[in-house]
């Protein structure tokens, strides 16, 4: 049986996505995990980094991803998950898939469409269940087909309070939250999360959620002292205790390969391979 991990924060742009690529070629490379990846943002940053910028392009023109997938269920059809699910690394160590693997269902910048297809269908059937109430729905019972072939499902947010990022939220058992330690980042992510778990959704004894600071700047003294500021409030909120730092090897990482081709995990994240190990290590450490 799997576990869920919604990579979640409404702030744009504080490593959701880098992040989420980090636990899933961390996790499969030191625990052999098998991970199934769910893209939930129509930016489909992580779609790109695991299988290159071509095959984003294919698998859009084969309708393959959650979008169609939606579609499908919009329009009455059965959606099969599991034919949605593509093998995704771009690891050359995870290729043979005996030691760990990822898989990824696919997302592509016309996903926003689609769920508006999937809107569009749940006002004719006049539900009365929110949309996001919906789509969890409809994705935890797919999930639950397919969740015996996987031991964890990373699922990348979107930025922005929306029905994707809300869906992602619903479905999981942790959520890890990147922050950056901008002015004000850390306290805005409590106590957004705070009124998203408590107020609006009522999932706060259900989900944990695991704060994590990226992009941490160690020669900023601004950093550095926000940092030392926020330290007890960081252990109290069951924050990792490890910030991500800010390293040009991850944002090398984060780069797509552009033609979907394998390097090995060193030439990947180069020097910050160990960050990704450190990550993985501590986030089982938390889940088990
Ligand atoms: N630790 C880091 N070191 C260097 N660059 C980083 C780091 N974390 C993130 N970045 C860079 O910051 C940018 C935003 O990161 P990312 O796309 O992961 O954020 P996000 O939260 O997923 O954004 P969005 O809200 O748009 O989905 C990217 O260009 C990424 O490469
Ligand atoms: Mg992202």
């Amino acid at each position: 049986m799997s576990i869920t991990i919604a990579i979640a924060n409404p702030k744009g742009g504080v490593g959701k996505s880098l992040t989420t690529m980090m636990l899933a070629d961390g996790l499969a490379l030191s625990f052999g995990a098998r991970i199934l990846v769910l893209d939930a943002d129509p930016q489909a940053g992580v779609t790109k980094a695991l299988l290159g910028i071509d095959a984003e392009q294919e698998l859009r023109d084969r309708r393959i991803g959650l979008g169609p997938m939606l579609q499908a269920f919009a329009r009455g059809r059965n959606i099969r998950l599991a034919s949605h699910r593509v093998a995704a690394s771009d690891l050359s160590e995870l290729q043979d898939r005996q030691n760990g693997f990822i898989d990824i269902l696919p997302s592509n910048h016309e996903l926003l469409g689609e769920l508006a297809d999937f809107e569009r269908s749940a006002h004719r059937k006049r539900r009365r269940d929110r949309l996001d109430v919906q789509l969890s729905k409809v994705l935890r019972a797919e999930l639950q087909n397919i969740a015996t072939d996987y031991d964890a499902i990373l699922i990348d947010c979107p930025a922005g309070p929306g029905v994707l990022g809300l869906t992602g939220i619903r479905l999981a058992d942790h959520i890890v939250a990147p922050t950056s330690l901008e002015t004000n980042a850390y306290s805005t992510l409590t106590d957004f999360l705070k009124f998203i778990l408590e107020d609006d959704l009522g999932l706060a004894s259900q989900v944990k959620v695991h704060p994590l600071i990226t992009q941490y700047q160690s020669t900023n003294s601004i950093q550095r002292e926000m940092l030392h500021h926020i330290k007890e409030g960081l252990a109290h909120l069951n924050a990792f205790p490890r910030p991500i730092p800010y390293t040009s090897a991850l944002q090398n990482a984060a780069a797509h390969p552009g033609i979907g081709s394998l390097r090995s995990a060193r030439q990947k994240y180069g020097n910050a391979l160990s960050e990704v190990m450190a990550l993985s290590k501590a986030l089982v450490e938390r889940i088990s």
